[in-house]
């Protein structure tokens, strides 16, 4: 059985302080998550995979149900070559708790110096008689270099693969995203959502050439496994959202989502908006904010020529001008319905904003808000009565 999730050694209290130290990426994704997100592209395209070739750059086998659902789907996907490679224990950030599996050590290839330095390339090809094609079949051996997805050795794999599916270390999801789109290559991955809003990822998101993907984990939230080692009394002191079952550690992480290029059938769903005046008359919560603002429903930002839209479902149907709205928008995003023009932020990136506030004039609203020294940073965001609002993307209808 390759398949064990790894089992973890006693905390020691050292091993915790480097736990806290370090942003760990040794969170694996659950199977199901991975196989309702998949379901979308297959119903959108049912030959999405066919004679593709896949490659997995962040997946060791043992424990990537990443590798797992692609081997056990290779003849139904109709697949061409699975290439999964892994990340040596040595040059990962967080090695506490790593136990070789039974599948290496009992390998003839089996090298303990290599096991510790080198990645691992896992292949499955198909077959004259691909009926028989599973996980069994994977062939293996040591990678020259450590499995780094940098490497020429594995960027060689990229160039060699159509799509590009793994859950990557978030401490690098800028970078890996650079790395896939300099070869031009299709992908589903995960990331999180505030990375939307980063310089590098957000104009790819703007030209349609990056979206996010058709599930959403539920409640917002992914739980991920690992070894129990990775438990963070403090970071993971809520039951509901961090627990130990059968030796592995389950850990919801809040805010993350899928991040893709290929179509799905959810982002050509019409989303139901009301008009403006519904909202004002049934949307009760929307209310509520804009009274915040100590403003009237719908008000102009006093820095971008726009309206400011609290809630994704309150986007008035009949609105023909550009709007702010929350990242979480994207959600639900139909490019056949809205385009994103910009987002309200500190540099004018997009040629969007209406006024810049000196420092006198952030510092001035700063006393008039809290009665003390200090600056409120105007230009951050988009402004309504001198209040500053949430994160807020910009979009305009299509027609
Ligand atoms: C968030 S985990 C996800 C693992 C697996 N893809 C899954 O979803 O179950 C990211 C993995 O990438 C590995 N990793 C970290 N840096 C890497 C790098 N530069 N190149 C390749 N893999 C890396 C980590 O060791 C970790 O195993």
């Amino acid at each position: 059985m390759i398949f064990t999730i790894l089992r973890g050694l006693g905390m020691a209290n050292d091993k915790l302080q480097r736990a806290k130290d370090q942003k760990n990426d040794e969170f694996y994704t659950q199977y199901f998550d991975i196989e309702a997100e998949i379901n979308n592209y297959l119903e959108y395209n049912p030959d999405v995979f066919r004679d593709k070739v896949v490659l997995l750059p962040c997946d060791d086998p043992e424990w990537s149900n990443f590798t797992k659902y692609f081997a056990q789907n290779f003849v139904r996907f109709g697949l061409k070559k699975l290439i999964s490679t892994s990340y040596a224990i040595e040059s990962k950030k967080y090695k506490v708790g790593f136990q070789l599996s039974l599948f290496e050590t009992e390998d003839p290839q089996y090298d303990p110096d290599k096991s510790k330095t080198n990645g691992k390339i896992f292949i499955l090809e198909k077959k004259d008689d691909c009926s028989k094609i599973d996980i069994n079949n994977l062939e293996w051996y040591y990678l020259e270099g450590d499995g780094d997805f940098r490497s020429d050795e594995v960027k060689k794999l990229r160039d060699e693969a159509d799509i590009i599916v793994t859950n990557p270390p978030f401490t690098l999801f800028k970078e890996f995203i650079a790395w896939i789109l300099e070869a031009n290559k299709k992908f589903i991955t995960i990331g999180n959502l505030n990375a939307i809003t980063y310089k590098e990822i957000f104009p790819l998101i703007m030209q349609n050439k990056v979206w996010l993907g058709a599930t959403t984990f539920t409640g917002g939230a992914a739980f991920f496994m690992g070894s129990p080692d990775l438990y963070d009394p403090e970071k993971m002191s809520d039951p509901k959202h961090a627990y130990i079952k059968n030796g592995i550690l389950y850990w919801r992480v809040n805010g993350v989502r899928w991040f893709t290029n290929i179509d799905h059938g959810r982002r050509h769903e019409p989303n139901s908006l009301m008009t403006m005046a519904d909202n004002v008359k049934f949307n009760k919560k929307i209310l509520k904010k804009f009274a915040e603002l100590e403003s009237e429903p719908y008000p102009k930002y006093d820095n971008y020529d726009a309206i400011e839209v609290p809630y994704a479902d309150a986007i008035p149907s009949d609105y023909k001008g550009i709007m702010g709205v929350p990242i979480s928008f994207l959600e639900k995003h139909n490019p056949d319905e809205f385009v994103i023009v910009g987002m309200c932020e500190n540099m004018d990136l997009y040629g969007l904003k209406t006024r810049v506030y000196s420092t006198e004039e952030c510092r001035k609203r700063y006393r008039e808000i809290f009665g003390k020294p200090g600056t409120y940073d105007l230009n951050a965001s988009g402004v309504v009565n001198g209040y500053k609002v949430y994160q807020r993307i910009l979009i305009k209808p299509v027609r």
